[in-house]
């Protein structure tokens, strides 16, 4: 089948012979803890394509997790990874001095909100990111406690697995986890946890935090950190009110404790603007960075300013943290955002919004649609009254939408998520919009039979 936009390519059935013979590989050799919403074995991407193995041509809205941020193999950053392999592929940044990763600390310290005046420790993932910076905030406050929000996702390693609150499903059998972290309800305000509305609210959340936790359980001399994603990804990709982030900042401030923004996923230009912490005003003590940071490939970064990173030698590294490969890769990355896709993300995202909205008119499944820039999430009811979750509805959206080729994933139990390349164009919008319509009413066809 020919799919709309002309360039997609989905054979008569998925997966192919090629993709079943190395899903069963897969299935005796890797390990089962990973979770594939459908079958599709990737033999190579461009732009804004994915090829399978048997041949089919994809439309990608997952950018490989958020990370491809400059579309699949874009031939600048192919071009910076193909010279630096020529040169020095690794030689621990943790030991020895090379350019590329102080060219990349500099150029982050840059770009994140606030003065120049930071540092930056270097990783391969988001959670080493995370892990980094709960180290660091211990290390430099000498308190023990964090407190972080339900719905939130930070990693899978010990310490970022205790701070993440997504699903009980990331945290079974792995107690007991790092002690000293509290969660509290994040702005989530289309399930309210206190049944309240924005903006008679008051933002009930950040004051439970001082009248309850802070009264009863946690004396707030004794926090470190509050870590909180600007826009929650993993749990729904939750758009919070303004006003949450800079109530929270300011009661982070009164009593001394350092605000963490994790941007692993909402940052580098995805929104619209570098961090999504932009949107909200906020200059946070820490930053984390990850996926979109490099196109791909693996870097995360921990940034903090000068004055909170006062950990002495030896107190924190990691040997591939910032090889030299990942910070070209990264260096190009920022260019190419800065450029142009930042701006076409802010276009692009406003465009898919507003056609999601109008959307939510025609289709009684959509009980929301939310986001900044290219993280855009749609949550799916069963009723829009009761708000009931459609989660297997969801799984039968993204599995359809793959059948005609749209790759898209899920995130929170019942939302959808778009977050295409920023080299996303008009047609792919489109493209993405159309297929996903079809499949909607689909799926409201047969909910009415
Ligand atoms: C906000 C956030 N923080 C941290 C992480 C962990 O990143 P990684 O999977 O690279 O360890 C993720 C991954 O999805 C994330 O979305």
């Amino acid at each position: 089948m020919k799919g709309k936009g002309g360039f997609l390519s989905i054979g008569k059935k998925l997966p192919g012979s090629e993709a079943r013979m190395w899903i069963k590989k897969d299935n005796r050799f890797v390990s089962q803890s990973y979770t594939r919403a459908y079958p599709l074995v990737v033999k190579r991407g461009k732009g804004m394509t994915i090829e399978d193995v048997d041949g089919n041509i994809f439309l990608d809205f997952t950018s490989g997790i958020a990370t491809c941020s400059t579309g699949h193999c874009h031939p600048s950053v192919v071009e910076a990874i193909t010279r630096q392999a020529g040169e020095l592929i690794h030689m621990s940044g943790t030991d020895f001095y090379y350019p590329s990763q102080i060219k990349l600390a500099e150029r982050l310290a840059k770009i994140t909100p606030g003065n120049r005046n930071k540092r930056v420790f270097f990783g391969n993932s988001g959670a080493e990111a995370i892990e980094a910076a709960f180290k660091l905030a211990r290390y430099h406050t000498k308190r023990e406690m964090f407190i972080a929000f339900y719905g939130s996702f930070h990693g899978r390693t010990m310490g970022a697995l205790s701070l993440t609150a997504s699903k009980a499903v990331q945290r079974r059998y792995f107690n007991p986890l790092i002690p000293g972290v509290r969660h509290a309800p994040y702005a989530y305000c289309y399930r309210c946890h206190y049944n309240l509305t924005y903006p008679g609210c008051d933002i009930e959340c950040v004051k439970w935090i001082r009248d309850v936790l802070f009264t009863n359980t946690i004396p707030p001399e004794e926090v470190a950190a509050i870590v909180v994603e600007p826009i929650q990804g993993e749990g729904g990709y939750v758009v919070p009110p303004k006003e949450f982030h800079t109530r929270l900042y300011s009661l982070a401030k009164e009593f001394g404790i350092l605000y963490i923004a994790d941007e692993v996923q909402s940052g580098m230009g995805r929104t619209g603007k570098m961090l999504a912490s932009e949107h909200f005003g906020i200059k946070p003590d820490i930053i984390t960075l990850a996926k979109g940071i490099a196109s791909g490939m693996p870097v995360g970064a921990m940034v903090a300013s000068s004055g909170i990173m006062d950990w002495i030698p030896g107190s924190h590294a990691s040997t591939f943290g910032g090889n030299p490969v990942s910070c070209e890769a990264a260096l190009v990355t920022i260019d190419l955002i800065q450029n142009e896709l930042m701006e076409n993300a802010a276009e692009i995202g406003e465009y898919l919004l507003n056609r999601l909205e109008e959307m939510k008119k025609e289709y009684e499944i959509i009980g929301d649609v939310r986001g900044k820039g290219l993280m855009i999430g749609i949550e799916l009811v069963r009723d829009r009254e009761t708000k009931e979750p459609a989660d297997k509805e969801r799984e039968k959206i993204i599995q359809r939408c793959f059948e005609k080729g749209l790759l898209l994933l899920g995130c929170g139990k019942n939302s959808v998520r778009f977050m295409p390349p920023l080299v996303v164009s008009r047609i792919d919008a489109d493209t993405a919009l159309s297929i996903f319509e079809e499949v909607l009413s689909e799926v409201e066809k047969k909910r009415c039979l």
